[in-house]
């Protein structure tokens, strides 16, 4: 059986690791990068850190407006079905790609398997939950992290070929943390170039990561949410994407921040290593909130909502606004109970239990 699987952005090398391993066992796995995601250290660093297979196809389609950007990975990946004719065409997640590879398969009625399907913000203004949710219609397989996502699926009527698999991220996590030097702090400093060179290794941090549309896309969130880090009692390591780049070194030049490390975009295991041993982590990323809560690391998203409500118990996970007040607030004097904590997003068997069931489609 063939299957054609489509990644483009960060997070999607890392599932497709934790799925690829498994999948090429028993299935004959053609890997299309469409990217969306290109520069070294946001694409080439997880193939080679993860030895996940390199991408067999790589589409180039790069950055442009959302329209633009689904459209020509569309295009591509059209070409790419109509020579392979897979069985199935697998996507992961919420982004422009994943829409793009789905959109594409349905109408040459090639069944799709959406992996991370049935997550809901409610906020139809997010680009990751219009994805999410046409992504999730056309599917034939709804593959749900959790059993929260299963019931929204239900909610919206969908039943049939809907599955609560385990967490892929999961899988993931509790696979690399395995490799992780402990102990081994400066090994890992070592490897951060910082916006002033080389990081000095820090006995205590936080670390944070924003780059969301809704908090990147006006400088005075980002001023905001910077000051807030700014006010913290221990210094910050914010690896900065690049669509928050350029907001950040203008307000860097302006206000010439003393307690924040500004770093480049880092591989997955210097990042498990730097959550799993943070004071706690501030974000707006998806991924990084059950990261953090697998890893018992206590954590701020910095958002009005959240798709991973189970993190938010026992304050393990709690939402602050993109103001500096409000966040420093939710930073300093929030606690984090975790004995309330549960394995909601299962015990890293999700890839074993996403190949079981595309057999079982057959
Ligand atoms: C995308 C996903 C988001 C996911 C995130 C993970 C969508 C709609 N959003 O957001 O859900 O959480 O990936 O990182 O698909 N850029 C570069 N180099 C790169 C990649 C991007 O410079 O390698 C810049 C470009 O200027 C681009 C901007 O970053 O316009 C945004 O990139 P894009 O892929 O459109 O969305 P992300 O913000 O990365």
């Amino acid at each position: 059986m063939k299957i054609v699987t489509i990644v483009g952005a960060r997070p999607q090398f890392i599932k497709a690791a934790a799925v690829s391993r498994l999948i090429r066992k028993d299935f004959q796995e053609i890997l299309v990068h469409t990217g969306q995601h290109y520069d070294a250290n946001m694409s080439d660093i997880f193939f080679d850190e993860l030895k996940i297979p390199k991408p067999d196809i790589n589409l180039g389609v790069g950055s442009g407006t959302h329209a633009r950007q689904t459209a020509e990975m569309m295009v591509r990946i059209e070409d790419v079905l109509l020579k392979e004719s897979p069985d199935y065409l697998l996507v992961y997640g919420d982004t422009n790609s994943t829409l793009a590879g789905a959109i594409a398969a349905s109408k040459l009625c090639i069944p799709i398997v959406h992996v991370e399907a049935g997550l809901r913000s409610y906020n139809m203004q997010m680009p990751e939950e219009q994805n999410r949710i046409l992504t999730d219609r056309i599917s034939t397989l709804c593959l749900c992290p959790t059993k929260e996502a299963v019931k929204n699926l239900e909610k919206e009527g969908r039943v049939k070929g809907v599955y609560d698999t385990g967490d892929v991220m999961c899988d993931a996590v509790l696979f690399y943390s395995q490799m992780l030097e402990e102990n081994k702090a400066a090994y890992y400093f070592e490897k951060l170039q910082g916006s002033c060179g080389q990081v000095k290794p820090l006995p205590r941090w936080y670390i944070a990561t924003i780059h969301r549309a809704e908090n990147t896309d006006t400088l005075r969130k980002v001023e905001e949410i910077l000051a807030a880090l700014e006010m913290l009692d221990e210094p910050v390591l914010f690896p900065v994407h690049p669509r928050t780049k350029k907001l950040v070194d203008t307000l860097n030049m302006k206000y010439g921040y003393k307690n924040i490390i500004f770093t480049e975009p880092m591989g997955y295991l210097e990042m498990l290593y730097f959550v799993k041993h943070a004071k706690k982590t501030i974000t707006d990323s998806g991924g990084l909130q059950k990261e953090t809560y697998i890893l018992e690391t206590p954590c701020v998203t910095v958002r009005d909502q959240t798709e991973w409500i189970e993190t938010l118990k026992g304050n393990c996970n709690i939402l602050a606004k993109p103001e500096r007040l409000d966040l420093a607030d939710k930073v300093l004097n929030t606690k984090s109970d975790w004995s309330k904590k549960e394995d909601y997003y299962g015990q890293g068997k999700a890839a074993y239990e996403i190949c079981r069931l595309i057999q079982g489609e057959k």
